[in-house]
């Protein structure tokens, strides 16, 4: 909705803000009433709005920002890049230095067996892009029955028609129309919201594998076509799978012939302490989609990257109709693909995964020694620089707030009265970080110190209120 502004002054930027654009994941109508943080510049690990206001990026951004802001070596490439090639797309046979560089460098960081990259501009795109190549395969499989997919609750893939229907949490689908035909979930590796007759975390992997044979066994074996998992559910609580689950998920995946999509997005480029967070929870992927901490957040990039096992399958198409048509105005893009190759020399350089591994242990341990006993906190639990805090309203029983929403809300604004940027959750509440990877282990030891105040503030607003009743 256009507003008069006068050119003389300066526009009144949140006003405008609230008058003409239609932010996502914000309830519309507070979102037109509200206070707008307009955010004018960054370096390292803080962000500073146009008041002034500085805060500590705990959030990483949206999970993505893993070198840290004001990285002049990447500015400088993109310039050079913007200066020689600005653009030139990836259709046919048409393709650019820097982007072959980063498929090959890619190929090489990625988990044993990924032989092909795809290259698009976002998350979601590659999560869609990951069911026509899976559709495609089994098509030229002969196997045209063979399309459902498996996704889980809680789960996070994008906001799209096709990767919000993956996603499990009902939000994406509500009002929506979603999720398309063609997708079913499981459960979601929560531990700390089991059932009660569940046992050691042994017990829930046992129990997570039995409920996706009896979905597979329901639906029809010959119908699934893949199933898709964050290797850490990042969005929907920082959900770490007990131990042995996708190697015994892959057991089941493979005696169904079943493809497993791993959808590193957030966990990918050093979030979890390593490059990729695969290797170490024993997931095998077929498939894999990446984002994110490819480009840091530095541009819009993303790839899926194809196991020989599927490309082959692909490649050997010698049809009439075999054209791979599938691609964007930006895949493969050169300044993206320069931007990512900068960001990952700074990570290689830094061994970044390394730190992260490092300061996430540290920063963990911080929190557990600060919440210890605390009447909120019911649970802290990550890996690397991904970390949740979970709040219950008694920890003691693992009791959720009835009144969650209300919860969530006390302990955003109490965050961002601290200036720390932290994620949130959607069906809990939950302060989810994911800070940039360079962060110090003082860096870590003032997150503790803000989030601590916040949640102490919290609870004693959640006293007053009667809310963990
Ligand atoms: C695991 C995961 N997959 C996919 C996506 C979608 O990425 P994008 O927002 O770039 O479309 C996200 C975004 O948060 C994500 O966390």
């Amino acid at each position: 909705m256009p507003t008069q502004t006068n050119p003389a002054s300066a526009p009144d930027f949140e006003q405008l803000d609230r008058a003409d654009i239609v932010h996502g994941f914000a309830t519309l109508h507070a979102q037109a009433t509200n206070d707008v943080v307009v955010i004018q510049s960054a370096d390292g690990m803080r962000v500073t709005d146009n008041r002034g206001r500085e805060f500590l990026d705990g959030g990483g951004g949206l999970w993505c920002m893993n070198v840290g802001y004001g990285r002049q070596a990447i500015a400088d490439v993109a310039a050079a890049q913007m200066a020689k090639l600005p653009y030139f797309h990836s259709f046919g046979l048409f393709s650019n230095e820097p982007l072959i560089r980063l498929a090959d460098r890619l190929l090489k960081l990625a988990p044993p067996g990924m032989t092909r990259a795809i290259f698009c501009s976002s998350g979601s795109e590659a999560n869609d892009t990951q069911i026509k190549v899976v559709r495609r395969y089994n098509n030229l499989l002969g196997r045209p029955e063979k399309k459902k997919f498996i996704a889980r609750l809680s789960s996070y893939h994008g906001s799209t028609v096709a990767a919000a229907s993956l996603s499990g949490l009902p939000m994406m689908h509500e009002k929506f129309d979603l999720p398309i035909p063609g997708i079913v979930h499981t459960l979601s590796t929560d531990y700390h919201r089991r059932p009660a007759s569940i046992g050691p975390p042994e017990q829930f992997t046992q129990y997570l594998v039995d409920n996706l044979t009896q979905l597979i066994e329901r639906e029809g074996p010959h119908t699934i076509a893949a199933f898709i998992a964050e290797p850490i559910t990042g969005t929907g609580g920082v959900l770490v799978p007990p131990p042995g689950y996708f190697r015994e998920v892959k057991r089941v995946l493979d005696h169904y012939d079943i493809l497993l999509i791993a959808d590193e997005v957030i966990t990918g480029f050093g979030r979890t302490g390593a490059w990729f967070a695969s290797p170490a929870l024993e997931l095998k992927p077929d498939l894999m989609s990446i984002a994110k901490g490819l480009t840091s957040g530095y541009f819009p990039m993303s790839g899926c990257l194809l196991s020989a096992k599927v490309a082959d399958v692909l490649y050997a198409d010698q049809s009439s109709h075999a054209m791979f048509a599938h691609g964007f105005t930006w895949s493969g893009h050169p300044v993206g693909a320069a931007i990512a190759n900068a960001n990952l020399d700074i990570m290689e350089r830094e061994d970044l995964p390394g730190n992260a591994a490092h300061v996430g242990a540290y920063l963990i341990e911080r929190l557990r020694e600060r919440f210890t006993g605390h009447p909120l906190v019911g649970e802290i639990r990550g890996k690397g620089l991904l970390i949740g805090i979970e709040l219950d309203a008694d920890p003691t029983t693992r009791k959720p707030f009835a009144q969650y929403p209300k919860v969530s809300g006390l302990l955003s604004k109490a965050c961002f009265d601290e200036r720390l940027l932290v994620r949130g959750g959607h069906d809990r509440t939950i302060a989810a970080l994911a800070p940039p990877l360079m962060a110090t282990k003082t860096d870590a030891d003032e997150i503790v110190a803000r989030l601590g105040r916040a949640i102490d503030r919290v609870s004693a607003e959640v006293k007053a209120a009667g809310l963990a009743a």
